[in-house]
């Protein structure tokens, strides 16, 4: 349909980048990325006029977005070169432009475009080889600045080398381990927008022993000599996360993933620079809390947990739990299920009708009921009251 608009808005219009990789690769990718030799404004007008839909224009950029009444958006680019203050005559004019565009990119596969005017549909264009360099999965930068340019692209290489298995060419290898110390420079923010993408993909645990491999870690001040056991707590805590459907109904946080070398080099303080939520300091607080208070890991029954971790996330749990080993993992798994819905036998009010006095003990004693609960030991609220016998 695109294609139709191409033709009589009478401009060469590509499909291009991430997209066009995906469909070799045949994989699904919902942005759609159009680059038109000419006005990506009146093109994303022109589609408005034959589909319907809404265009939202970001006039700095010479770029616009076309949203179709159906979910799906396009967002379509200019290509940047004035092409008319060159001579008309020249052949490959459009081409040349369009190679522009693909020469300010990350790597050969993501330099690719489509050609969608129904006359020459289909046709590849594709300077930098970037066909071949996906067969032979292969990572591979388009010139040696690219990571000095934008040091986010390493994590953009790591990130396609796990998600599709490809690797680096070796140039590309070098380039990334030489510029990896610029990543200090960037912003905490941009790192993280990198992190979270990164750990929403799939393999974790190899990201991050890639990312000590090209020294990422490290300059961060995590030690060395710790990526297999971060590997290996990454890899658990996938483990137990499958394990349990529980914790299924909350992904795993990318900052949890993100966390673990800093945690294993005993210092987990350097990773608050990325803690940029609350979730996320609290997150730190309470591995850090988890890891000092003694004892809690012995405890027997459900209820006993629960003295201990009330105040602990189920993140923070399942992170703590996976760090080795852990004996008593199902009878942790079941409280962290069971405490969402403990049902709530007395209240407050109830305590009051019995005479007891509102203040601190109120909550130590609903807190100790919760307990009692949860170890199946009080099921009925004569139970409960009969218990609270001893509290008068
Ligand atoms: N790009 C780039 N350098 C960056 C970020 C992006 O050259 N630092 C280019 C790449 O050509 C990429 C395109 O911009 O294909 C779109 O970027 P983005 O949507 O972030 O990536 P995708 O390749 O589509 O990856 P994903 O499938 O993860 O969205």
């Amino acid at each position: 349909d695109i294609s139709r608009t191409a033709e009589h808005a009478g401009v060469p219009v590509y499909l291009i980048g991430g997209i066009v990789r995906d469909l070799f690769l045949e994989r699904p990718n919902e942005d759609i990325d159009i680059v038109v030799e000419g006005s990506g404004i009146d093109f994303a007008n022109h589609l408005q006029a034959d589909y319907g839909g809404s265009v939202k224009i970001h006039e700095n950029f010479g770029t616009a977005t076309w949203h179709h009444p159906s979910k799906l958006s396009i967002d379509v680019t200019s290509a940047r070169v004035e092409y008319y203050d060159r001579p008309a005559s020249l052949p490959d004019v459009e081409l040349s432009t369009l190679n522009e565009d693909l020469y300010r990119r990350d790597f050969t596969i993501n330099s690719m475009a489509l050609c969608l005017n129904p006359d020459i549909f289909g046709d590849l264009v594709d300077p930098f080889k970037g066909q071949s360099d996906l067969r032979s999965k292969t990572i591979k930068v388009l010139h040696n600045l690219s990571f000095i340019e934008d040091p986010t692209r390493i994590l953009r290489a790591v990130r396609f080398e796990t998600r599709f298995n490809f690797l680096m060419d070796k140039q590309t290898e070098s380039l990334a381990l030489n510029s990896m110390a610029r990543m200090k420079d960037l912003s905490a923010h941009r790192i993280v927008e990198e992190m979270k993408r990164m750990f929403k993909d799939e393999k974790p645990p190899e990201t991050i022993r890639r990312l000590f491999e090209l020294q990422f870690w490290q300059q961060f001040g995590a030690d060395d000599d710790i990526r297999e056991e971060s590997f290996v707590h990454a890899s658990r805590m996938d483990m137990v996360y499958d394990r349990h459907p529980h914790f299924q109904s909350n992904k795993i946080s990318w900052f949890d993933y993100f966390v673990i070398p800093f945690y294993h080099s005993g210092k987990s303080h350097l990773a608050k620079t990325f803690a940029l939520t609350r979730q996320n300091n609290k997150f730190l607080q309470d591995i850090r809390d988890l890891t000092e208070i003694d004892g809690w890991e012995k405890t027997e029954g459900v209820g006993d947990f629960h003295r201990f971790l009330k105040d602990f996330t189920d993140d923070a749990i399942l992170f703590f739990i996976s760090k080795e080993h852990f004996e008593n993992e199902d009878i942790i798994v079941s409280y962290v299920e069971k405490r969402h819905d403990i049902p709530p036998i007395l209240t407050g009010e109830d305590l009051i009708q019995q005479g007891l006095k509102p203040g601190r003990q109120f909550r130590e004693i609903l807190m100790e009921l919760d307990v009692a609960v949860l170890n199946g030991e009080i099921k009925t609220k004569e139970a409960a009251l009969e218990w609270l016998d001893k509290y008068r």
